[in-house]
């Protein structure tokens, strides 16, 4: 599917805005035919590393290359234009020009990089068809809906077929079922043109399941990179431990003489003790914060809990239907701790199990 040639290198960025540093030494690879999301909170640095990317943002330090060609080096003055670049780029507005139709809108960039009327037509008919979009060449942006526009800004931006889409929470005016749905096909639709792709998002479940990997920002600074799954199932910190999923997270006192050479150690909550694996870096000092995904505590009494396991017997302070599952919070140490079951469960205290890979300690 993608192979490991670099088609867009991003290294060592640096970009401020007045006195805020928003880029502080960011690199980013994209390979050729990947998906590469760059999840972050709100004002992390996502769309500016974005725009950097594509020549609309002149960065502070740092070196950028696309394919074979260096279109930024601060140490040489190199900076190619937007426009030299040849990405298609979607923003999170759509960006649509209202007064023109859905044709010509998509094939504005044709006409800017010269193509013949009869050549254009072609290519938009092209791409509007493989978009959904045949019929509705000849409406106007607001003739049309959220989920339509979105799909004629990406044909828009794949219509002169650019080697790299840079797409800028491309989902984040849909509605909730819409976007939803819209993950799918726009997964499908990168990897069916064989486009290479650096996404934005804010929302981790999107990132998880649209990239090849992700590339986890924490204020202008690269905190991990990965696949969706070695993200999600083996954080390095506890920020991108705890970024993602639903999680239980609580102090813990890390028992220094109890760590094996598998990673694993003890450590104790209260009157309680607990088998843990410590991530990278962590258990330098005995004070030390433990999470683990609430999917991975188990209430299954029938359970057949071997010695990876830690059982603890919890007080149980109230239980919430959600529909398909239950929550059930219960106390651990005078702090809340939930886990997810499917059946009610009788007032008092229950054996609440935790696998020794699914508690992390940082
Ligand atoms: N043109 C600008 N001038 C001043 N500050 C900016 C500008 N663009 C972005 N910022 C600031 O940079 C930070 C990161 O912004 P942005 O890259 O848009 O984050 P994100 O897309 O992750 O939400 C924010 O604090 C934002 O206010
Ligand atoms: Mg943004």
């Amino acid at each position: 599917m993608t192979d490991q040639t670099p088609i867009l290198t991003i290294e060592s960025v640096e970009k401020s805005f007045g006195t805020t540093a928003v880029l502080q030494g960011v690199s980013v690879t994209l390979h050729e035919g990947e998906v590469v999301a760059l999840l972050g909170a709100s004002g992390s640095g996502k769309t500016t590393l974005l725009r950097v990317a594509g020549g609309l943002e002149r960065p502070d330090a740092g070196r950028i290359t696309i394919g074979s060609s260096v279109v930024f080096d601060a140490s040489s003055a190199v900076d190619i234009p937007a426009e030299g670049r040849n990405l298609g780029f979607v923003f999170q507005s759509y960006a649509l020009w209202p007064h023109m139709t859905v044709a010509a809108n998509v094939g504005y960039g044709l006409r800017l990089r010269g193509a013949s009327a009869a050549d254009r037509e072609a290519r938009v008919l092209a791409v509007l068809e493989r978009l959904g979009l045949g019929a509705l060449g000849n409406r106007y942006p607001h003739q049309l809906s959220g989920g339509q526009q979105q799909r004629v800004a990406l044909a828009r931006a794949v219509v002169y077929e650019p080697p790299i889409v840079l797409l800028d929470e491309p989902l984040s005016n849909l509605d909730a079922n819409l976007r939803e749905e819209a993950r799918a096909w726009l997964r499908e639709l990168i990897v069916t043109l064989r486009l290479s792709a650096l996404f934005v998002t804010h929302d981790q479940v999107e990132a998880l399941a649209i990239a090849d990997r992700v590339v986890l920002l924490n204020r202008g600074i690269v905190e991990q990179v990965g696949t969706p799954e070695s993200l999600y199932g083996d954080p390095k910190s506890l920020f991108a431990a705890t970024f993602l999923g639903s999680n239980n997270v609580f102090l813990v006192m890390l028992d220094p003489t109890s760590k094996q050479a598998d990673g694993t150690a003890m450590v104790s909550c209260g009157p309680h003790r607990i088998r843990s694996t410590l991530q990278s870096n962590s258990g330098a000092t005995p004070a030390s914060t433990a999470a683990i995904r609430v999917e991975r505590v188990s209430v299954n009494p029938d359970l057949n809990v071997g010695p990876d396991w830690t059982s603890l017997s919890l007080q149980l302070r109230t239980s919430l239907y959600m529909g398909e599952r239950w929550e059930h919070v219960f106390d651990l140490n005078g702090h809340a701790f939930r886990a997810w079951g499917t059946r009610r469960l009788e007032p008092g205290r229950h054996s609440v199990h935790l696998p020794v890979e699914g508690v992390w300690v940082f």
